[in-house]
């Protein structure tokens, strides 16, 4: 009788590496544009595509040229995309947020216009509008408003949906919100219309490019007030857990990249659907060492795309969304 010496575990990974076939064949993630969410950035005038230093390939583009974006994205296999506005003028309470021509309720009808079936993701949150780019109201010591917030929030939350949106993305971080929003919207007839709350979102230095993107860097102090500590993974349960108990419908870990151990957390946590946003920096670090030739571009977003898929993300909102369809479809 010969004894063996290697473990037939060993053995058999092994050959499963052997052909392409057989990789394809046992591969337990794969990527899909379907699940992918394109954040766009929408502003006024006419024939505007002004770009984002800080983000190579990201524009805030004019109403006017989003036909076109969606005629793309559609040959490009992405059904989703999440709106966020540069409004005409900013004052304390974020009109233009929740007004009915804002920036993004036109976004939204001209995209549905466009393409009925592609899913128009409102994000609902104050700082892009107020002038001292905060997520909620403030009192006259320049504390947030938890509570004052709320209804201006779930009146843009109803002002998204009256103009057409399909999915309704809470990313401000009030307590209570994703409650007061459902209730807003059912109140409103919107009863089927799901929200995705933006559960577990860290106060974090990789939004900076989105901030010059959206002009909405705080004129003041931070957001670590009503975002969380990067140093904690428990609390993101139980932040997921009150959204999920005030009826959130998918939840979401935000960034990505530096929290694939809490987008794995919120996946043994929730039966829910899980989204994870790959954040402004992710995407301005890997296009600036792309630039450099430090990076094989096209290599190093599959590998990270296919990590937060792994981790337990169902959908991922990503700027690389296009570049990444066109590779997939090589
Ligand atoms: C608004 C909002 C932010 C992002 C999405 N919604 C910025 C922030 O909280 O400061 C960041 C997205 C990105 O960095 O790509 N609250």
């Amino acid at each position: 009788m010969t004894t063996r010496t290697i473990p037939t575990e060993f053995a058999r990974t092994r050959r499963t590496r052997g052909s392409a076939a057989m990789r394809a064949l046992v591969r337990e993630t794969r990527l899909d544009p379907a699940q992918f969410i394109y954040p766009l950035f929408v502003t006024h005038g006419r024939g505007v595509r002004e770009p984002i230093s800080s983000m190579p390939g990201q524009a805030r583009i004019s109403v006017d040229l989003l036909a076109a974006e969606a005629r793309e994205l559609r040959s490009l296999g992405i059904r989703a995309v999440l709106l966020f506005g540069i409004p005409e003028a900013k004052d304390a309470v974020g009109s233009e947020g929740y007004a009915v021509d804002g920036i993004v309720q036109q976004a939204t009808r001209a995209l549905k216009d466009a393409d009925p079936e592609l899913l128009v993701v409102g994000d609902v949150c104050l700082c892009e509008y107020t002038d001292h780019g905060h997520c909620g109201l403030l009192t006259p010591r320049g504390e947030v408003e938890n509570d004052a917030s709320l209804e201006l929030l779930a009146r843009a939350a109803v002002s998204l949906a009256d103009a057409g949106a399909d999915l309704i993305a809470p990313s401000d971080m009030m307590d209570g919100r994703v409650g007061a929003i459902r209730q807003a919207l059912d109140d409103a007839g919107h009863l089927a219309l799901p929200i995705m709350a933006y559960s577990a979102k860290y106060a974090s230095a990789f939004y900076g490019p989105f901030r010059e993107a959206a002009d909405s860097t705080p004129a003041f102090g931070d957001r670590r007030g009503y975002q969380m500590d990067p140093a904690n993974s428990r609390e993101a349960l139980r932040e997921v857990a009150a959204d999920i108990a005030e009826q959130a419908d998918i939840v979401m870990v935000k960034p990505a990249l530096a929290y694939l151990d809490v987008i794995r957390a919120v996946r043994e946590a929730t039966t829910l659907p899980v989204a994870a946003y790959n954040v402004s920096g992710e995407y301005a670090m890997v296009k600036a060492a792309a630039a450099q030739g430090w990076l094989d571009e096209r290599a190093i977003v599959l590998e990270t795309l296919t990590s937060i898929r792994r981790a337990g993300a169902d959908i991922v909102i990503t700027y690389h969304a296009k570049e990444a369809a066109r590779w997939l479809s090589e």
